[in-house]
């Protein structure tokens, strides 16, 4: 009999013990991003993790995409962004820290900048990113608060008064710093290599925005000093491209029955 009390006692010792531990820990557990979370602290905002989210395959996304210039008035979320910035630049190679891009040398010579319009980005339900210019930091996929203010309309100023890029709730810049590459391959890398690297991030942006339902527009005319001036960018990083970026008002309809007529056409003409 007072075994089996001191067998209670000490089962309820346990089980109380297991209890105060649990409460502590649910208290004082370091606060970890889960990879699908947001966290918004001062002025860093770390991304969800890049993950497999679409349900597109690669020839219809690259069948749909179109430089789309009418969006609705829909936010982008920002899962979405997350994954379109690391589509653009991101890591896919943890042992060399490679990215989504190819680039001569692996010199990596781009920069990407974003700027963000009033309740332009979609963080949850009815609360969004701070307006302003954001540098998306690669390495450890977080967009950096540059500046504060809704930047579009100088943006568009900027961009020759190119309504879309005022239009648009998210434009992405992006810059290059020449001398990563021409140091390495000198003129060939100034002329050649490094305007070949936009266009390789650009479609990667085209193809992972049009497999999230979103559409974009790559924009080469704007001053190359107004638009440095608007993102406050280093007097080295030199912008290549705008690209505005939202839910297209007419999402594009073709099919591969429509190229297969297109084709047909050209060969019985
Ligand atoms: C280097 C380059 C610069 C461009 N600049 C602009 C631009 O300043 N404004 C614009 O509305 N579209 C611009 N475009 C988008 C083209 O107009 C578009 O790609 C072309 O009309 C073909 O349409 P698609 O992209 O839907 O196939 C540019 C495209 C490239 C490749």
């Amino acid at each position: 009999m007072r075994v089996h009390i001191n067998i209670n006692l000490l089962g309820s010792c346990v089980l109380t013990l297991l209890v105060v531990s649990y409460v502590a820990w649910l208290v004082l557990k370091p606060e970890v991003a889960r990879f699908e979370e947001v966290v918004v602290a001062d002025n860093v905002v770390y991304l969800p993790y890049p993950s497999k989210i679409t349900n597109m395959n690669v020839e219809e996304a690259i069948l749909l995409r179109r430089s789309i210039r009418d969006y609705t008035s829909d936010p982008v979320k920002i899962e979405h962004l997350a994954m379109i910035l690391w589509a653009a630049y991101g890591v896919t190679d943890p042992k060399w820290g490679l990215r989504a891009s190819p680039s001569a040398g692996a010199t990596y010579p781009l920069e990407v900048y974003v700027v963000i319009g009033e309740s332009s980005v979609l963080v949850r339900e009815s609360e969004y990113l701070r307006a302003g210019v954001y540098k998306y930091d690669v390495h450890r996929h977080l967009l950096t608060l540059i500046k504060t203010g809704d930047l579009r309309g100088e943006l568009a100023d900027a961009a020759l008064g190119q309504k879309w890029v005022r239009d648009a709730p998210v434009g992405i810049v992006v810059c290059a710093v020449f001398e990563r590459t021409v140091s390495r391959y000198g003129e060939r890398g100034r002329v050649r290599y490094v305007p070949m690297e936009v266009g390789h991030l650009g479609q990667n942006v085209y193809l992972m925005a049009t497999a999230l339902g979103y559409g974009a527009v790559v924009v080469g005319a704007f001053h190359d000093d107004r638009v440095q001036a608007v993102i406050s960018a280093k007097p080295e990083e030199v912008p290549m491209y705008i690209i505005p970026l939202g839910v297209p008002s007419m999402p594009p309809q073709t099919s591969f029955e429509d190229i297969w007529r297109f084709i047909e056409a050209r060969r019985s003409g």
